[in-house]
């Protein structure tokens, strides 16, 4: 059944019912188009894409493949266009490769999927009578970054012992950027990217700093250890120190150097969100994405300039290099209690506490110092997850994106879902992770001491449990449950500029697609969370911008299926029958050229 486009501003739509068409869905009114797809081309050069003859050079030339975050940044002086920034986390070579033999990747199919990691910068333009949003190949802010473009790592621990490697004795030059996931765009102009599951990508491990982050003692899926040592610990044991950070990325200079910054530590960054203290100083929030592992703030301790010069940009390139790494203690304020569908809650009512962060290193110009027992500084920042082992963070179940509201300056965090919760010996259910096997996720809300984004300490409660609304463990801010659209596992989150909050999901366990939503965090429709969109099938939807008139998002890996391959495909979008699927960008705005959701 439909629902009246009623709701909290901004998000006046009908909403979209849950289903599984292979199609991207839209409320009544809305109109999409497709912006930009994988193979297009972007650089000067680069041929128009063909799946059945893919090189390296034309990929390296052309949008990547699987696309997470995006960035739609303003274009000053070029009418009516922006600057689209994309993540490109990983590769699905069964779904790239006509008769792709997983056992035996060829190098070209090797290099292919090198050249189709990473990022790009592509600028966009508005069609003024139609409203959809194209590329603009050839222009000279286009930019590809794969897994082979020099990066130069910075930060306590740039230059130390555990980054350097046989082909890079400084331990500072690093080729490529893996699996980025989402990111955040920065005051002062930058992007932010999130290496995740760069784990995957290295083979032959035994140590046991390793097997903390997930790298296998054995081969990997994709087999490129066969094709570049760096990729085989045993062979390069320092590489894979070299990747799990947070990349900052200047799209405004194509030929800037992107850089990795240890100071934000190593784990698997889901994103990197960024605010400002009242002085200017940049604070960094990220999740770590597995189950049980925790989430981190950064708060920097020099200043941001206003301004564009040459000078003012490079010392904005530096304020992610010194500051103090903390990781985040929840204590819930009653006994612990499972939200368990019998309605029951905790002694005072509410699943809510208090919380500290914890300093786990801080980097000066001068050096860097531990506040870790028995880990140096330099140990911190490149086994971040053991030295949050080590002072009892709290265990959570898989942080994903984290959003500070620019409206209220609340945080939000997305626990996208932990099956394991309370299985077997694992930690059980408290009060910031409330539900055992919890499939569906949920949503904490963060207030900082004071609301200052600095504050070492913060209370939190339950913003949202995911599901079915008529499943009675299910919680949605306290608003009326048969008014609300059904959810399943939050993955990024953003912010509209009316500062409601959209979250995107990955892995909906309810039946249907995964897709967007916008929920009002203030006011009397707080909680009424409405479908927006639904993607294709198998693919998560990524990377929302909510613009006044515009939402984008990524619509990543479509088609990704047990058993599904360029033959036997899953899912033919966006293109139709007959076609390759191709991950991509789609934008959605109203046919009446009003605002989203007025
Ligand atoms: Fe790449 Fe945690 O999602
Ligand atoms: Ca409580
Ligand atoms: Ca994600
Ligand atoms: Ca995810």
């Amino acid at each position: 059944k439909r629902k009246p486009a009623t709701g909290a501003r901004g998000l006046r739509f009908t909403p979209v019912p849950p289903n599984t068409a292979d199609a991207v869905t839209v409320p009544d009114g809305y109109r999409q188009n497709v912006v930009v797809r994988w193979g297009e081309p972007i650089l000067r050069g680069a041929p128009a894409f063909d799946p059945e003859n893919q090189t390296a050079a034309a990929q390296a030339g052309q949008f990547g493949y699987n696309n997470d975050f995006l960035a739609l940044l303003p274009l000053p002086g070029e009418h009516r266009r922006q600057l689209l920034v994309a993540n490109h986390e990983y590769t699905d070579e069964v779904l790239m490769f006509r008769g792709y033999d997983a056992a035996n990747p060829t190098r070209q199919q090797v290099e292919v999927a090198w050249a189709a990691h990473g990022l790009a910068a592509v600028v966009v333009e508005e069609d003024r009578r139609t409203g959809a949003l194209t590329a603009v190949p050839r222009h000279p802010l286009n930019r590809r970054v794969t897994a082979t473009t020099e990066f130069r790592l910075t930060g306590p621990a740039a230059g130390s012992d555990l980054l350097r490697t046989s082909v890079d004795p400084t331990g500072t030059k690093v080729l490529g950027t893996l699996n980025n996931c989402s990111g955040g765009t920065t005051p002062w102009g930058t992007t932010l990217h999130g290496e995740e599951n760069f784990n995957q990508y290295f083979a032959n491990s035994s140590r046991t700093t390793d097997k903390r982050y997930g790298i296998g003692t054995g081969a990997t899926e994709r087999k490129w250890e066969r094709f570049d040592k760096r990729f085989d610990v045993a062979q390069e044991p320092n590489e894979v120190h070299r990747f799990g950070y947070v990349v900052e990325f200047d799209p405004y200079d194509p030929t800037s150097t992107p850089r990795k910054r240890t100071a934000l530590g190593r784990f698997k960054h889901e994103a990197a969100t960024v605010r400002l203290t009242e002085d200017g100083r940049p604070v960094v929030y990220s999740g770590d994405d597995e189950r049980f592992d925790y989430f981190y703030k950064f708060v920097g301790s020099k200043r941001m300039r206003k301004g564009s010069s040459r000078a003012v940009r490079e010392h904005n390139l530096s304020l992610l290099d010194e500051g103090t790494l903390y990781v985040a203690r929840l204590t819930g304020d009653s006994p612990a209690l499972e939200i368990d569908g019998t309605g029951k809650l905790p002694a005072d009512g509410e699943f809510d506490g208090s919380g500290e962060w914890i300093p786990l290193a801080t980097a000066t110009a001068k050096g860097a110092v531990s506040h870790v027992e028995g880990m140096s500084a330099e140990e911190v920042f490149v086994f971040t997850r053991l030295a949050g082992d080590k002072v009892g963070a709290t265990k959570m179940d898989r942080p994903e994106d984290i959003q500070p509201s620019p409206v209220s300056g609340k945080v939000y965090v997305a626990l996208t879902n932990n099956s394991n919760r309370g299985v077997g010996a694992n930690a059980k259910a408290d009060e910031a992770n409330p539900r055992n096997a919890n499939k569906h996720g949920h949503i904490l809300e963060l207030t900082e001491r004071r609301n200052r984004p600095e504050s070492t300490s913060f209370a939190w409660s339950l913003f949202l449990v995911a599901g079915d609304p008529d499943d009675p463990a299910t919680y949605f801010a306290g608003f009326p449950k048969d008014d609300v659209s059904p959810i399943s596992c939050p993955d990024n989150v953003a912010f509209d500029p009316h500062g409601n909050l959209w979250i995107s999901t990955d892995g909906n366990q309810l039946g249907s697609h995964d897709g967007l939503f916008g929920v009002a965090t203030r006011g009397a429709r707080r909680g009424e969370l409405k479908q927006f969109l639904t993607v294709p099938t198998g693919a998560e939807t990524c990377g929302p911008v909510i613009q006044d008139r515009r939402v984008l998002v990524a619509v990543q890996h479509p088609g990704e299926i047990d058993g599904a391959s360029v033959e036997k495909p899953a899912s033919t979008w966006p293109d139709g029958p007959g076609k390759i699927v191709r991950p991509a960008v789609v934008a959605v705005w109203r046919a009446d050229g009003c605002d989203i959701g007025a």
